[in-house]
């Protein structure tokens, strides 16, 4: 089957077509309410640019039908399957395959090249480098994040010096390769020095920072991919991997920004309770005060303004519709209720507004932090369900704090708050919380999802 071929000329413009589409496509990601047509754009522009690549090149098209369709079949039922909470492994995943396709097709490009040049002998070191570095550094996140492989940092001795050995190492045999265009071997050892290196790397760093470090194997993955697009000297490539570089560099700074930890922290540092940090008796010493579903009703009957704050938990207690629910009932009493979010409640970038769009949150009831804050002194009860670094005062008032500096969702500043969680247990940041000691917070204790269905049978019968 095969041989039809389309003319240059075609290509290029449906190239261009493609590429409108990824950043419009880009541009509808950027908010909630538009970020569903954005992925379906794109998805078209994605689906334009591999059938006119295929046509551009008259090949014999049965195993490539074949590939489609085994991929995409295995695709959709992965995708329809995952839970909202593995959402982070399907993506390291995903981004592990771009690298290793990356690797595969330059290699190959390389290999069948009569006379390549020195634009395809550099393009083609970095996408094995590249792309090496991404799929077994993803394989790693995913196996973390699995817990398939222990979460906690692992190593030995002198890891980062090896590290630098190798990353010069491979870069030495880039410039081999550069300099020798008959080097195979170079290319080969690129690609297994990158392998090692993509582990060395991952290893390291703890699972909870994994989704920084897929964010930043997801930009990596589009630099291998736009260096491939140098190698086969294919425009589409060489821009729809620009764009997954760059936007995945910049929503991992957004997500360090919103840690207020630098990369390199991230990457090499620790994240966790300083020794000298207070204790968790210190902080909650007889001043926490519990309360019940039933108490919390009457106080939400008597209030104008209640805002939700949701956190990792409510993910893992999987709370979202009953949380619509209970604010179904306040609205249908005059209540007004909004959510705060913040950029990185949870364990992925909207994580939140994922699971409140999945119970049908509508999205003008989301407030962004900033946002919020200013407002928050008018909210009567804020309700904070499974969050608890976001919210943490200790923050803005403990220098000395491993999350001192990081924007919170000011939620202290409310008239009451009520924290939904099950224990005074610390979240990802390992340290208590002073909130729940202060005058005004009240711990409704108990699995987010059962305690707020006791708290909707208790507004429905009250
Ligand atoms: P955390 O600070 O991790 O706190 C989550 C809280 O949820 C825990 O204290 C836990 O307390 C509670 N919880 C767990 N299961 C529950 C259940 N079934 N029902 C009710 N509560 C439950 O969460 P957060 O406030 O969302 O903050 C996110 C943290 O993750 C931040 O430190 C952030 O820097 C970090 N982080 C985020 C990202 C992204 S992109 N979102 C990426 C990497 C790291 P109990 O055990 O007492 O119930």
């Amino acid at each position: 089957m095969g041989g039809f071929k389309i003319d240059i000329g075609w290509v290029n413009l449906a190239y261009v077509v493609a590429s409108v589409l990824f950043i419009n496509g880009l541009k509808g990601l950027t908010h909630p309410r538009t970020a569903v047509r954005g992925n379906l754009t794109s998805a078209v522009g994605m689906l334009l640019a591999v059938v006119v690549t295929l046509l551009a090149n008259g090949l014999d098209y049965t195993w490539i039908l074949v590939g489609a369709v085994i991929g995409g079949l295995v695709g959709a039922v992965a995708a329809t399957r995952v839970q909202m909470t593995q959402m982070p492994e399907m993506v390291a995943l995903f981004n592990g395959f771009g690298g290793g396709a990356s690797v595969l097709v330059a290699g190959a490009a390389f290999l069948i090249a009569s006379e390549p040049d020195a634009q395809m002998t550099v393009s083609t070191g970095l996408s094995g480098l590249i792309g090496s570095v991404t799929f077994t550094g993803s394989m790693i996140a995913f196996l973390k994040l699995a817990e398939i492989m222990p979460g906690r940092q692992l190593g030995f001795p002198g890891i980062k010096a090896f590290n630098a050995l190798m990353g010069l190492g491979a870069l030495g045999c880039v410039a081999w390769l550069t300099v020798d265009p008959t080097a195979v071997l170079a290319y080969w050892l690129i690609v297994a020095i990158a392998a090692v290196l993509g582990v060395t790397l991952t290893i390291p760093i703890g699972g909870a920072d994994m989704p920084v470090v897929i964010s930043l194997l997801n930009s990596y993955s589009g630099l291998a991919a736009a260096a491939t697009g140098f190698v086969l000297m294919n425009n589409v490539l060489i821009i729809a991997g620009s764009l997954v570089g760059a936007s995945g560099i910049i929503l991992t700074r957004i997500m360090c920004k919103a840690m207020n930890r630098s990369l390199t922290n991230v990457l090499f540092g620790t994240m966790g309770p300083s020794a000298d940090g207070p204790s968790a008796d210190d902080v909650y010493g007889g001043k926490v005060k519990a309360t019940s579903p039933d108490e919390v009703a009457m106080m939400l009957e008597t209030a104008q303004r209640v805002l939700v704050v949701p956190g990792y938990g409510l993910a893992v207690a999987q709370a979202q519709h009953i949380v619509r629910d209970m604010a179904n009932i306040l609205e249908s009493r005059g209540i007004t209720v909004e959510y705060g979010i913040h950029p990185v409640a949870g364990r992925m970038p909207g994580h939140m507004n994922v699971l409140l769009a999945e119970a049908d949150v509508p999205y003008d009831k989301l407030r962004e932090m900033d946002d919020i804050n200013n407002e928050i002194s008018q909210i009567d009860v804020c309700m904070v369900v499974g969050a608890n670094d976001v919210v943490n005062p200790a923050a803005r008032t403990d220098p000395k704090s491993p999350i001192a500096g990081m924007p919170i969702i000011d939620v202290d500043k409310a008239r009451t708050v009520v924290v939904v969680k099950r224990s005074l247990s610390p979240g990802f940041a390992g340290i208590p919380n002073p909130l729940f000691a202060m005058d005004n917070c009240l711990m409704m204790f108990g699995d987010g999802k059962k305690a707020l269905t006791e708290l909707v049978h208790a507004l429905k019968e009250g």
